[in-house]
């Protein structure tokens, strides 16, 4: 195994530009504007001078972008692993609902336990396919599509989906790859079934296993997984707990050599698959999303998973299907991607079973093994009740908004994806009466080796429209989507201010200097604090992506904008009693309504006279974020 950003495969011949060090001014400027209005006007007034004396020529501002500069020289991305601490390995909470989003596919009807092995045989067919077109460098190139369309986008994320594996550590986890070659080698899958773990060798003797063979080895895995006297403990369970508590208990569990062998083949698989059993529970929109976020507990599959691997797929025997997805190696964009190809794979190309079990010569999958000191029973007690805890806490809804879709937003000549956004501060408004810290995922894989940035969403001018509720509201409905869809194509081009502060924040550690007064500030931590967490995520096919809250009084809002219609999974915690996502989601609907309505006066009235200058996807920026 290997570290991923020592990877040599680095996108440095792909052509892709490197991401820009924005300017240190201009991103001082925003945070300031970003802020003002989401802080007590004292706290402001602290925090200006605070950003002045950082920015001050000769000062450390200038001192840390310098250093900035030259890393982002001798680095493909000078973001990156910054970034991918930050976000992800020095995390230490929980990944179910915490970190890891799921893609819940549509539910099927199975009429028999046959009938799910052939759709588990069908999808892993599929997925050594979709592998083999990624290890063979076959996977057309994306291309940006919406705002500034058309430029190739990195396609380094693809690489990990099936190579990677997140390793829980004390202080931080470490995501290490496997090496992936063009020549077909051993490969295995491990399969989760009643909370056991079984290896499924998918390459033998330089041959990949067909779909009748897949199907006839997922069989016998469920044969044994039926054999009561041979239960092992539920391990995987230890994987959803804390990354500090995981950490300590795998280090107890490596003392024991079955155990090490065991783990070894799991962090060495391609990707799980889960066959669960009946939840029992009826399978709406948002029972299917909590079951794909945390398994529904011990008490259902919460056990019969292995969270720190990129990709688990979840075959229920009543049909609750979908992805969960480790989210350090790559966007939700990616598991979109695999997923569709999936289903399309499995729509577009006939099973390929024959009825009768084939007596196979294949050997046996293996069944992994656990010795469990008293030491491993009392962690895993422990992760159960933290699992049981999360459970009950998730509070989710996800809607399905059929009033109208991108469509009649487009005929406004607006930015479906601003519109939304200014919705959802139109939502929070309206729910809790002030706005908050925003972020909005923006990719930047237009840039060599690019992941994401923020778009604040929460800007001043989305304040003025949801405090209006006068005449000139139309004015500032416009006035917010342009401010929205101007931040939008600065972080897209690599122009936002939290990467930058990120990156700020972490060469002055680095340089072991004393923290800068601006990041000790409360407004930073205040800034940094998303109560609320949104993200589009569309899908050609029917299905759609979640994932819950990042702070514990915060809400998680992950939509998908369809032609005429809005799927929008809001999450919150009950723990928290600001928050409800219920009301949230009923409160939304009002607010889209209203905008509609808003718009529809709007086009009967005179219109504004530089009407003509509406948002067209080619708004020139400049520097200051203001539109040229
Ligand atoms: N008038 C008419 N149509 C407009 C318009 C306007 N003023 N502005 C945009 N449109 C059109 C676009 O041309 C596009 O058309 P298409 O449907 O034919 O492609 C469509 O509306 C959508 O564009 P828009 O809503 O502006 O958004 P976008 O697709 O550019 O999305 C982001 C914006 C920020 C979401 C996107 O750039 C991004 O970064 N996506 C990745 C997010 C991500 O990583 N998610 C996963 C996180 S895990």
């Amino acid at each position: 195994t290997m570290n991923l950003d020592k990877s040599l495969e680095t996108s440095e011949d792909s052509g892709l530009p490197k991401l820009p060090v924005p300017p240190l001014q201009q991103t001082l400027d925003m945070y300031l504007k970003c802020m003002s209005h989401l802080i007590p006007e004292e706290q402001f007034k602290k925090t200006k001078p605070i950003v002045e004396k950082f920015g001050a020529p000769g000062g450390m501002g200038e001192f840390l972008q310098k250093k900035l500069l030259e890393r982002s020289e001798h680095k493909a991305n000078w973001v990156y692993d910054y970034w991918l601490e930050d976000m992800y390995l020095s995390n230490r909470l929980a990944l179910p609902v915490n970190s890891s989003p799921v893609m819940v596919f549509p539910k099927q009807n199975f009429r028999s336990q046959s009938d799910t092995l052939r759709f588990a045989a069908h999808l892993i067919s599929g997925v050594l396919e979709y592998k083999s077109l990624i290890d063979g460098r076959a996977l057309p190139v994306d291309y940006a599509r919406g705002q500034l369309a058309g430029t190739p986008l990195c396609m380094d994320q693809y690489n990990k989906v099936f190579t990677s594996y997140r390793l829980p550590g004390p202080k931080i986890d470490t995501l290490v790859a496997q090496k992936s070659t063009v020549m077909p080698e051993p490969e295995h899958i491990i399969v989760a079934c009643k909370n056991q773990f079984f290896v499924l060798d998918v390459v033998i003797n330089f041959r990949r296993l067909n779909e009748k063979d897949l199907y006839t080895q997922l069989e016998r895995i469920r044969k044994m997984a039926d054999i009561e006297e041979e239960r092992l403990p539920p391990i995987g369970l230890l994987t959803s707990d804390g990354r500090t508590q995981w950490a300590e208990a795998r280090s107890v569990l490596i003392k024991d050599s079955t155990n090490r062998d065991s783990l070894d083949m799991i962090e060495r698989c391609l990707c799980l698959v889960c066959l669960d059993e009946p939840s029992g529970t009826e399978l709406t929109d948002t029972n299917r999303a909590l079951l794909m976020l945390h398994g529904g507990g011990t008490d259902k599959n919460g056990g019969n998973r292995w969270y720190d691997k990129p990709m688990q797929f979840v075959i229920g025997a009543d049909g609750c299907c979908g992805v969960v997805c480790e989210h350090s190696p790559f966007e939700g964009i990616v598991l979109v991607q695999c997923s569709e190809y999936l289903l399309r794979y499995m729509r577009g190309s006939p099973s390929k079973l024959v009825r009768a079990a084939s007596m196979s010569e294949l050997p046996a999958p293996r069944r992994l093994r656990w010795k469990c000191s008293p030491d491993i029973q009392a962690f895993l007690t422990a992760s159960a009740d933290k699992l049981q805890r999360l459970v009950k806490n998730l509070d989710m809804n996800v809607n399905k908004f059929t009033g109208y879709g991108k469509e009649f937003i487009k005929k406004q000549k607006m930015s479906p994806d601003a519109y939304i956004q200014v919705a959802l501060q139109f939502t929070f408004y309206r729910c809790h009466g002030r706005l908050v810290p925003t972020y909005e995922s923006a990719s930047v894989r237009r840039f060599q080796e690019g992941r994401v940035d923020n778009i604040r969403s929460s800007t001043p001018e989305a304040l003025a429209f949801v405090k209006a509720m006068d005449a000139e509201k139309m004015e500032l409905l416009w006035t917010a989507i342009k401010a929205q869809t101007n931040y939008t194509i600065l972080a897209i081009t690599g122009m936002a201010i939290d990467n930058h502060l990120l990156g700020l924040r972490e060469i002055a550690k680095e340089l072991k200097l004393e923290k800068p007064e601006l990041f000790s500030d409360t407004t930073y931590a205040t800034s940094i604090h998303f109560i609320l967490s949104t993200s589009q995520v569309p899908t050609t096919e029917e299905m759609f992506c979640c994932y819950g809250p990042v702070v514990p009084n915060g809400y998680g809002a992950c939509y998908n904008p369809q032609t005429d219609h809005i799927i929008f999974c809001v999450s919150s915690f009950r723990e928290s009693a600001e928050t409800s996502s219920d009301l949230f989601v009923k409160t939304l609907e009002g607010c889209l309504k209203e905008m509609q309505d808003l718009c529809i006066k709007g086009n009967t009235e005179a219109k504004p006279t530089d009407s003509t200058e509406k948002m067209d996807g080619n708004t020139k920026v400049m520097k200051n974020g203001s539109k040229s």
